[in-house]
């Protein structure tokens, strides 16, 4: 084992219910490994209602499995609190929504920089650092266009 990389990713034996206790209570996730290497690309690919949103949001720490563990890059996140969590998925998670959960009447710009903002990271900084992200992308000439001003490819 000395010498080998962990995965940044490692779920064993994920089980998530709904309404425990309930008589209608319902396991969603019976019982998930999974384990994803720093660097790897890896999609997840199910039928509709068969578990993968559920699944990612434990990965994207939103929310908690009912059972299992799951390490982040060595973290026990079943374990870490919901302070915690806000933390970790600040620095070690990035999102990309299917309903995009943008700020309304807020520029790109300004949205992109609010997590750096929640990182603590002064004005000037964040500022460069957005406009660079939105260069990457192509998106130089929509800065300052607001979420209802933009394309659905573009506010994702
Ligand atoms: N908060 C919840 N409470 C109860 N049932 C839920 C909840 N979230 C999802 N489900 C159910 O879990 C199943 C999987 O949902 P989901 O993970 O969103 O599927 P997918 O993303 O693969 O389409 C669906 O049957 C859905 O109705
Ligand atoms: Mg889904």
């Amino acid at each position: 084992m000395s010498g080998e990389k962990q995965p940044i990713i490692r779920l064993r034996g994920i089980v998530k219910r709904f309404y425990i206790g309930q008589p209608n209570e319902l396991e969603i996730l019976h019982g998930i490994d999974l384990d994803v290497n720093e660097g790897e690309f890896v999609a997840i690919v199910g039928e509709s209602g068969s578990g993968k949103s559920t699944l990612m949001n434990i990965v994207g720490a939103l929310d908690k499995p009912t059972q299992g563990s799951y390490l982040l890059d060595g973290i026990d996140m079943t374990a870490a609190k919901d302070g915690e969590l806000s933390a970790l998925r600040c620095r070690k998670i990035g999102f990309v929504f299917q309903t995009f959960n943008l700020i309304g009447r807020t520029s790109a710009l300004k949205n992109v920089e609010l997590p750096m903002l929640y990182n603590g990271v002064g004005a000037a900084k964040r500022t460069a650092r957005a406009k660079e992200l939105l260069e990457l992308v192509g998106m130089e000439k929509r800065m300052d266009h607001q979420p209802n001003e933009l394309s659905g490819g573009q506010k994702q």
